[in-house]
């Protein structure tokens, strides 16, 4: 579940889930065993359904190509390396590292398991006991990763998502200090040296995992310049869908899938980009773009370097697999993504729903006018074989509640039919938000 938690909506943690507990037990869309898979199909149980709740856009996690990397590679290297990542890398993480720092056009990068277990280890060390500015609407590892910030002596303050003003504003009320780690053009900033309490760490998403849109981050960047910080963006729903710009780019999201920083046309200097394989390219891996220095202290000062189990060999070949595809044929497949995003966007128009998608990206979010009614919303769309995440509280502020459809390139032009023919007959029976409400 790709969702953000709203963090200070409620008085006890027992209060805050019981209403997902209920929806655990009482909605077919959660904590569902899915049985089969066919292309885009699931089965529960006898009853098939169109997914619309994978991550997986791009559809590698079918691709032929992709799926046949894996038996070499299993047995050349096993099913798993098994050691951490200090103790040894099999070649594969090498070349995904190569592969991926020439791909994003970053300085270096560096790959572990998870994005969660990157923000978890990464934002402390960042923060190094200093201050971190937090979007109040990024996901929740982010929000918690700066909790462990916090609980290692860094202070974090909160501002509204998208809010340019209210940033600059805590920034200058900000003790003084700097992005640490040597992200900084100028090589003014520390390279790692910096104090406890010295840094300036701003967190964000890139394109949002709700509301499907992407910040100004061109904006951002400048302001973390101008105040000495360092942005750390998380754009897991943006690599490999959004990309930098081409004059023959066959789709808005631009060319090669290379994320939000080359989308925007942006530098890496007090940037760092974290990204995930586990969506557009169905893989248990993630990645940071980040300065050589930074990345060497790191595999030191990181736990899951030192410490955790390494991703699958499986995944590690379908990473080098998927940026085989992604050269060959990525673009095409964005451009399919694009259209297929654009005709259910076009019918939720047409339906005068409140989606709060302005960007034509393949997450497409439905608030209900009534929060309470999310659990029959989400039975009648099971029931008609349409699969969506629920965004129910307290993924999402109780004001947003409500069901989100994604699309991927595997989701074939029939379910997309089905699924617009299913979300009108949703309108004529329950009441979903429209755009003047
Ligand atoms: C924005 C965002 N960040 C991080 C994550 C977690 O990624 P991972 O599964 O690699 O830990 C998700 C997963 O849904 C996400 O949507």
């Amino acid at each position: 579940m790709s969702a953000t938690i709203d963090p200070g909506a409620a008085s006890g943690p027992d209060d805050r889930f019981a209403e997902l507990d209920r929806l655990r037990v009482s909605s077919p869309l959660y904590d569902a065993v899915i049985d089969e898979v066919k292309g885009r199909r699931i089965r529960i149980g006898d009853h098939w359904l169109a997914d619309f709740a994978s991550c997986n856009y791009l559809g590698f996690d079918l691709d032929p190509e992709i799926i046949d990397s894996v038996a070499d590679a299993l047995r050349m290297w096993g099913t798993h390396p098994s050691w951490s990542r200090l103790l040894g890398n099999p070649r594969p993480y090498a070349d995904i590292e190569e592969r991926l720092t020439a791909l994003l056009g970053a300085p270096d990068t560096l790959v572990l398991p998870t994005i969660t277990h990157i923000h978890l280890s990464v934002i402390p060390v960042l923060a190094e006991g200093g201050w971190i500015a937090l979007d109040d609407r990024a996901h929740k590892t982010v929000y918690d990763g700066c909790s462990v910030a916090r609980g290692r002596g860094g202070t974090v303050c909160r501002f509204p998502t998208g809010d340019l003003d209210a940033l600059a504003a805590l920034l200058r009320r900000a003790p003084a200090g700097g992005a640490n780690a040597g992200t900084s053009k100028a090589g003014t900033s520390k390279a790692g040296t910096s104090k406890a309490g010295t840094s300036k760490l701003i967190c964000m998403d890139g394109v949002n995992s709700m509301t499907g849109n992407a910040p100004d981050l061109a904006a951002f960047a400048a302001l973390a310049r101008e105040h000495d910080a360092l942005l750390y963006v998380d754009d897991a729903h943006g690599f490999g869908v959004l990309g930098e710009r081409a004059a023959d780019e066959p789709c808005p999201y631009g060319v090669r899938g290379n994320s939000i920083v080359r989308h925007v046309g942006e530098t890496y200097d007090n940037i760092i980009l974290v990204g995930g394989f586990s969506k557009a390219y169905s893989s248990l891996l993630a990645f940071l773009a980040l300065p050589t220095a930074l990345k060497n202290r790191l595999k030191v000062a990181a736990a899951p370097y030192l410490y955790s189990g390494p991703s699958p060999v499986a995944s590690l070949a379908t990473v080098l697999a998927g940026f085989d595809v992604n050269n060959a044929r990525g673009d095409t497949i964005r451009s399919d993504l694009y259209r297929k995003s654009a005709r259910v966007l076009a019918h939720v128009r047409r339906l005068g729903l409140a989606t709060p998608n302005t960007s034509g990206l393949p997450i497409i979010e439905i608030p209900l006018d009534d929060a309470d009614a999310v659990d029959a919303v989400g039975r009648f769309l099971y029931d008609a074989g349409i699969y969506v995440t629920l965004a129910a509280y307290p993924l999402v502020p109780r004001s947003e509640v409500g069901f989100r459809i994604q699309v991927t390139a595997a989701n074939g032009d029939d379910e997309i039919d089905e699924l617009c023919q299913t979300l009108s007959a949703l309108v004529a029976r329950f009441p979903v938000r429209t755009r003047a409400g």
